[in-house]
């Protein structure tokens, strides 16, 4: 009997990741090879460490703004996701340059390997920001102009644009994901994160950005992967955009209340006040989900379901729970 024939590596960059590391863990249960690259900036080896040492996945450790340093691991691949990105937008305004770098110039870097390599399903993980300060909730695909009013977005929405045109120019199909909030274990940056961390240095006080009214959606990160694997079997246009979130949102304030009853519930609340966390924020995200939703996909809990489930999960982590 001749045997199966062998699955195509996959491409996963920032596959170290706290979205990435969840990623190539469905691919090796799928039975893919997957060749990660990520230069470690956030990511860590060691949520890979296991499928390395089993064979499963391949780690190259290096910087997609670096060409020449990362090419030779698309050869042969059957499809890459790019995730790689910086994923801090607040330090995306502090150094301008930053987004540009690990944004729109390891998009290009990404998508000419790519080409060069005859790698024709390419999947990008874009966000929400790409909106702008919407005034249309909740807010379709459609929606525009896109006016980012952050780096970080602008980024986005120029790794975006040359995602579409590298699929027109080059027969290319390609599936741009706006996320809302992702959330779950191995996050370094966020909301959630920041008042765990916050509250570590001091229990008594839990400073809130903003008057604590912003309100977004929040999935947890096995939803996303899964939404993300699913458009990818259902729809194949050149080029795909689909929003990713749960439909409903969570206050600031209310997330604040959370983190600090797993924190043992003694700190007070302190908002420095206005509408906006930081510059660049958007405090009021929902995105509609109706287009995934059209495709048969939902997601599996509720913002706030995520973000219980994840603030118990870092606080049993941190030794709280
Ligand atoms: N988490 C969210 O809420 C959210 C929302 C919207 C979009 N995104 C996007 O999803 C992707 C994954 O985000 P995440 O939350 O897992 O963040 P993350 O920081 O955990 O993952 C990003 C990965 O990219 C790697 N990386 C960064 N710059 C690189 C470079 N120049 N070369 C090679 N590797 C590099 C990092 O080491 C890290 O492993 C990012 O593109 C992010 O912008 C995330």
């Amino acid at each position: 009997m001749a045997s199966a024939p062998a699955a195509a590596p996959v491409v996963v960059t920032g596959g170290a990741g706290a979205i990435g590391t969840v990623l190539v863990g469905r691919l090796v249960a799928d039975g893919r090879p997957v060749r990660v690259i990520d230069n470690l900036s956030s990511g860590r080896r060691e949520g890979l460490e296991a499928w390395i040492r089993q064979g499963k996945v391949t780690l190259t450790t290096a910087d997609l703004r670096q060409a020449g340093s990362f090419e030779a691991a698309f050869q042969g691949a059957g499809s890459a996701w790019h995730l790689a990105a910086n994923p801090d937008i607040r330090r995306g305004t502090e150094d301008p340059s930053l987004d540009l770098e690990h944004g729109t110039l390891a998009t290009f870097r990404f998508l000419e390997a790519a080409r060069r390599a005859d790698v024709k399903r390419l999947f990008f993980s874009s966000s929400s920001v790409v909106y702008g300060l919407p005034t249309k909730f909740p807010t379709p695909e459609e929606y525009g102009p896109l006016l980012p009013e952050s780096l970080y977005g602008a980024s986005k929405l120029a790794s975006e644009a040359l995602f579409s045109a590298y699929a027109h120019c080059y027969g290319l199909t390609c599936y741009l994901f706006r996320f809302a909030n992702i959330i779950g274990p191995g996050m370094t940056h966020g909301v959630i994160f920041d008042f765990f961390e916050k509250l570590a240095k001091d229990p008594t006080r839990l400073e809130v950005l903003g008057d604590g009214r912003q309100s977004k959606s929040y999935l947890r990160t096995e939803d996303c992967v899964a939404a993300m694997q699913f458009v990818g079997e259902k729809a194949a246009a050149p080029v795909n955009v689909y929003n990713v979130g749960t439909g409903d949102r969570l206050s600031v304030a209310e997330i604040a209340k959370l983190v600090v009853a797993a924190c043992g519930g003694r700190a007070r609340l302190e908002f420095t006040g206005g509408e906006r966390g930081w510059t660049g924020d958007i405090p009021q995200q929902l995105l509609s989900i109706e287009r995934l939703a059209q495709l048969g996909w939902r997601p599996t809990r509720t913002s706030r379901e995520a973000v219980e489930m994840t603030v118990r999960e870092i606080a049993r982590a941190r030794g709280l729970g």
